[in-house]
């Protein structure tokens, strides 16, 4: 289905991808390439953490943990998260179950009181449908981590549903303006949800949710905010993983959702600037410089037009490149 249509459409398409620097975070921009989850009462899975290098870890309460067992990972998470040492890089974030569930309200009591200072760093929220939702959120967290005492926490909120898609304008626009103690930044797609809901199948390459994928990318980029793609669920084929990946970056995504490990460094790798790109950017930045002190806004680079437009994105090649590699130095 993603056809490459000839080179220079190629490159448009991977330049697009790092079109992700948002305004509504405070200093740098966080690259979210991988997102993984970690069930919140197995132990064992959640000791691998420090050594995975992921960019965003999930402990998670919600539908990866058994109805029997969500108490458990509820005070499990953050006497976990008191003994690891997850390295800097690794943003540590806690998946809380759905306001659907009547669990949420206990759920962040016991992770925002319990946890160690400035843990959790965000909030992962599934099964978000309007803008009510983000607000009821927002005054639980406000009670149990006053907004007097801290910076807004960063907010994920996953899209799973119908209604939540048709509200998400509204959803981001409260996320971003009208919240206190939490601020949205990310929306992540939550696939297998959505198409239980509307009753579809899930086929090998997921033709089916395009115009979901795309509508999920375009209000996020709207709102300036992170776009996190669906779950590969086939974890053990890394060539569609590959696959599916690529495809998530062109279209605009800036991450995708990961279960595995070993899915991680794949992720990681198509959301990345490759060194073609990071040398291409950095000679039309160069470029720009010298053609606009002699007063010209366009000119050819490597046998193509370039104007402002693209100057734009090669700075966000660069500035994505310097993000990752100046977490990976530290
Ligand atoms: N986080 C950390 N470590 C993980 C992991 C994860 N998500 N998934 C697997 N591992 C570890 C395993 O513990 C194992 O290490 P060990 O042999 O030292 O115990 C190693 O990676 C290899 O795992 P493997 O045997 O291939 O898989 P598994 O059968 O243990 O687990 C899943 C497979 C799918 C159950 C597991 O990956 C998982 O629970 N993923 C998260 C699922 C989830 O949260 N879903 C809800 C959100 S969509
Ligand atoms: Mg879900």
């Amino acid at each position: 289905m993603f056809r490459v249509y000839g080179s220079w459409r190629h490159s448009l398409h991977c330049l697009r991808r790092f079109s992700t620097q948002t305004s509504h975070e405070a200093g740098r921009y966080r690259p979210r390439r991988a997102v993984m989850y970690v069930p919140g009462m197995d132990k064992r899975k959640m000791e691998k953490i420090p050594s995975v290098g992921v960019d965003t870890v999930v402990f998670d309460i919600e539908d990866g943990v058994a109805v029997d067992q969500k108490g458990t990972a509820r005070y499990m998470i953050p006497e976990t998260l008191a003994q690891l040492s997850i390295p800097a890089a690794t943003e540590v974030t806690v998946r809380v179950n759905g306001l659907d569930s009547n669990l949420t309200r206990e759920d962040l009591q016991v992770i925002l009181e319990k946890s160690p200072d400035g843990l959790p760093e965000a909030l992962m929220v599934p099964k978000v449908q309007s803008a009510e939702d983000v607000a009821e959120v927002d005054c639980m967290v406000g009670e149990f981590r006053p907004s007097a005492k801290h910076q807004p926490l960063p907010l994920f909120a996953i899209i799973e549903s119908p209604m939540g898609l048709l509200n998400l304008r509204d959803i981001c626009y409260h996320g971003i303006y009208k919240c206190e103690a939490v601020r949205l930044q990310v929306i992540v797609f939550g696939s297998d949800d959505y198409l239980a809901m509307i009753g579809g199948v899930r086929s090998e390459d997921a033709s089916e949710l395009v115009f979901v994928r795309q509508s999920i990318v375009t209000h996020a980029k709207a709102y300036q905010l992170q776009a996190i793609d669906l779950v590969h669920i086939d974890f053990k084929d890394l060539t569609s993983l590959k696959r599916q990946s690529q495809e998530g970056a062109w279209m605009g995504f800036t991450g995708k959702q990961v279960i595995h490990p070993t899915q991680v460094g794949v992720v990681q790798e198509a959301f990345t600037p490759t060194q073609d790109q990071i040398t291409w950017a950095t000679g039309l930045i160069e470029e720009f410089d010298k053609h606009q002190k002699l007063g010209k806004g366009a000119f050819t680079y490597q046998g193509r037009m370039i104007d402002k437009p693209l100057l734009l994105q090669a700075k966000n090649i660069v500035n994505l490149h310097n993000a990752i590699s100046g977490r990976t130095n530290s």
